[in-house]
């Protein structure tokens, strides 16, 4: 029997390889998805996982394809979930499921394995991917099942295996990294009335650090998706990174919330999507210049719609393809350019133009022009507010 575990190379993951061995009597294959998290996440991770007792490794690079394939297209859809989070670990989980399975199909696995606790969305999101592309894969979920329950416990089963392993006792939070952000979970996080401590962030400059002096950025968009950074044509991938650089030097994209989890909880989080959100901002401006009032308003439906779907983990369904064909639709005209202004943390828009920009001077000008007529707006008025007026006239004759 045989088993592909995703495998990040910490303590949890490094003894989920011998216990599987040992309760399963299974082969372990080892499943590394390089989603970007950097190089200090993914230095000898082969090694580790072989020292840990797995026949194989696999490394997959799946940064162009996360930006181009999953990033991109959600944020065509305008998704923010609850209003702030940018779903950056949500995002990254269908592609890291989909290329685990096919690992598996590779080495003729019959079961999956990760290593998400029982109390977390993560979980939901993998096996619903895995129920999607390989529903004949047995899914095992060693955090619900073993009795191992603290970080010592963990090191104690690794040390009387004779495994090495670096990790320490104590680690603070619970992070998960990928290209498009950071997130930080647990410690004093999890009393929402204490402030996060310094440790927290380990990407962004703290605002109040940042330079003194704002930054101007341009950036190119075309039909939703953004193509060039200053403008120097790059993939998606390289777009982000560059923007990561700027934004993250000056604070940008620090957010912390209490979230609502899919399993009924909520949790604290403060997640760091530096890049993301100077892009987030950019396709904004855009949008304000090229979307009529019904095309936003029926956006800002698809958008929470999509966030939900994303963050619960519904990405291998006919409703994603659905939406994002309608995202697709409107981000046809979102085509143009934004320079964003980036200062201590905050972020903001200063010039956007777009060769579908819907915005007028000459209609909106207070002056003179000869395509609005202030008369009829009078008659406009009158039938808008016409059901309005008829209630109150029943009103005044029933009285
Ligand atoms: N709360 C965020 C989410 O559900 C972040 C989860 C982080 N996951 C992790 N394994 N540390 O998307
Ligand atoms: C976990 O519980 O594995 C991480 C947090 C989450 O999935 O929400």
């Amino acid at each position: 029997k045989k088993v592909v575990l995703a495998y990040s190379g910490g303590l949890d993951t490094s003894a989920i390889v011998p216990w599987l061995k040992e309760n399963y009597g299974c082969e372990v294959v080892a499943f590394v998805a390089d989603v970007g998290q950097g190089e200090e996440e993914l230095a000898g991770v082969e090694e580790k996982a072989i020292a840990s007792g797995a026949s194989e490794c696999y490394v997959v690079d799946l940064k162009e394809e996360l930006v181009s394939e999953y990033i991109y297209p959600t944020l065509q859809t305008g998704a923010i979930y609850e209003g702030t989070y940018l779903l950056g670990t949500s995002m990254a989980r269908p592609i890291i499921a989909k290329a685990q399975v096919e690992v598996a199909r590779k080495v003729g696995a019959d079961a999956l394995s990760h290593g998400c606790t029982g109390k977390g969305n993560d979980q939901v999101r993998f096996e619903s991917c895995f129920s999607a592309l390989a529903p004949d894969l047995k899914v095992i979920a060693p955090w619900r099942e073993w009795t191992l329950s603290s970080r010592e416990s963990l090191l104690d089963y690794l040390a009387q295996r004779d495994i090495p392993c670096a990790a320490s006792a104590t680690k603070i939070y619970s992070r998960d990294a990928n290209i498009w952000h950071i997130s930080h979970e647990g410690g004093e996080l999890e009393n929402p009335w204490n402030q996060p401590s310094d440790q927290v962030w380990t990407w962004t400059a703290a605002p109040e650090q940042a330079p003194d002096k704002p930054e101007f950025v341009s950036v190119m968009v075309e039909k939703g998706k953004v193509v060039a950074v200053n403008g120097e044509r790059y993939s998606p991938y390289q777009c982000l990174v560059t923007l990561n650089d700027i934004a993250a030097k000056h604070g940008v994209g620090r957010v912390d919330i209490v979230e609502n989890r899919l399993v009924g909880m909520k949790s604290r989080g403060c997640y760091e999507t530096p890049g993301g959100t100077v892009i987030m901002a950019a396709l904004q401006a855009i949008d304000e210049l090229v979307l009529d009032k019904s095309s936003r308003k029926w956006k800002e439906t698809y958008a929470s719609e999509f966030s939900h779907l994303v963050y619960d983990g519904r990405w291998f369904t006919p409703l994603k393809d659905s939406i994002l064909a309608a995202a697709q639709a409107l981000a046809d005209c979102a085509t143009g350019e934004v320079v964003l202004k980036l200062y201590k943390g905050q972020v903001v828009a200063v010039q956007k133009q777009s060769v579908n920009s819907l915005y007028s001077e000459d209609f909106a000008t207070f002056g003179e022009d000869d395509v609005y007529d202030q008369s009829h707006a009078e008659g406009f008025i009158r039938l808008f507010s016409l059901s309005s007026r008829i209630a109150a006239l029943n009103k005044q004759k029933q009285s």
